[in-house]
């Protein structure tokens, strides 16, 4: 019963991995996708996106970390996988879900659920590339424009030779729209022999119960939701171990926003951090309301110092 941290892209980076990963619950974390093009990139480059390859692949609490590559040119993939398996990644996964346009132009992300024999393709080639000890994964969407061929790219996934797959369970043309259809999840689940994990729309324990239920999936992966409730994987896992679990209070919530202040502060450019507090804040408010309120208070401030100082004193 494996409750993973979702690949985010401009969120879930190195310092939300060390912080949500602290607070617990999380067995597995993926990185943020690596857009291979045209490269084999030098080690710098996918340390950046995931330092923890200096830690033995794993993030400071233990938890271990794989790399997530996208793109749509097999040979490229296995390269760029070969290189940064040889750096100590403890697992490489396959992006086949990224809904963004730019990407989808050239011929990457989700553009390639059109395609099942080149997902077979890619697949085949990042496995044979890396020592067999390492596993390969996917995650892809219900399909491009529609669900036609959702089944078939989960059985390129499996041809492929990859350990498991990810099922967020939305058509890139449905974006993040709800419903997450986790019903289509149970349907691939039952179509394929490797483990299939169940993602979109986990944003409480009732969330993960009935996604569980509906889908017959073991594993799950969180997003959004670990965002917007950071102990949402701790709540699933002492729920799974049926251990007590008392939420932390807003003010302990307040400490944590501060927490993150400081480290967003000592990692990013000045011109960056406010930014990526209120968007944290912001997602906090789906589960706080005092959070809501905060970040109304907020949204327009740019003044990194004023934004810590109402953080600091905010109260209902
Ligand atoms: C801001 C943002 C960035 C994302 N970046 C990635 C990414 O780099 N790789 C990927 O496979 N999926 C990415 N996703 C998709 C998520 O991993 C996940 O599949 C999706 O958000 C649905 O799960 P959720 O409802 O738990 O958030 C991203 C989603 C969001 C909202």
């Amino acid at each position: 019963m494996s409750i993973i941290m979702a690949p985010m892209e401009g969120v879930f980076d190195y310092h939300f991995r060390e912080l949500l990963t602290q607070i617990g619950g999380f067995d597995l974390c993926v990185t943020e996708f690596i857009r291979v093009s045209n490269t084999i990139f030098p080690a710098k480059v996918f340390k950046r996106y995931c330092p923890e390859l200096s830690t033995g692949g794993r993030t400071t609490s233990g938890v271990p970390v794989i790399v997530q590559l996208m793109g749509g040119n097999p040979e490229l993939l296995a390269d760029n996988a070969a290189k940064v398996a040889s750096l100590g990644a403890l697992g490489i996964d396959l992006n086949f879900g990224c809904p963004a346009k730019l990407v989808n132009r050239r011929d990457a992300g989700s553009s390639l659920l059109q395609y099942p024999e080149r997902i077979q393709e890619i697949v085949a080639a990042v496995r044979a590339s890396v020592p067999e000890q390492i596993p390969v994964t996917a995650k892809i969407r219900l399909g491009y424009q529609d669900k036609s061929l959702a089944i078939e790219n989960a059985h390129a996934v499996q041809q492929g030779g990859a350990a498991s797959i990810v099922v967020h369970a939305r058509t890139k043309k449905e974006g993040y729209r709800p419903p997450a259809h986790w019903d289509w999840i149970a349907r691939i689940r039952k179509a394929l022999t490797i483990p299939v994990v169940a993602n979109g729309d986990i944003w409480s324990l009732e969330d993960y119960k009935k996604c569980k239920e509906v889908s017959g999936c073991q594993d799950v992966m969180l997003g959004r939701g670990a965002m917007a409730y950071p102990e949402l994987a701790l709540e699933i896992s002492k729920y799974n171990q049926g251990e007590a679990f008392t939420a932390r209070s807003w003010s302990e919530i307040q400490d944590l926003i501060l927490h993150y202040f400081q480290i967003v502060e000592a990692a990013f450019d000045p011109r960056y951090v406010h930014g990526r507090i209120k968007q944290w804040i912001k997602h906090l408010g789906r589960t706080y309301p005092e959070s809501h309120e905060l970040f109304l208070q907020i949204r327009e401030e740019r003044d990194v110092v004023k934004i810590k100082e109402r953080v600091t004193n905010f109260l209902l």
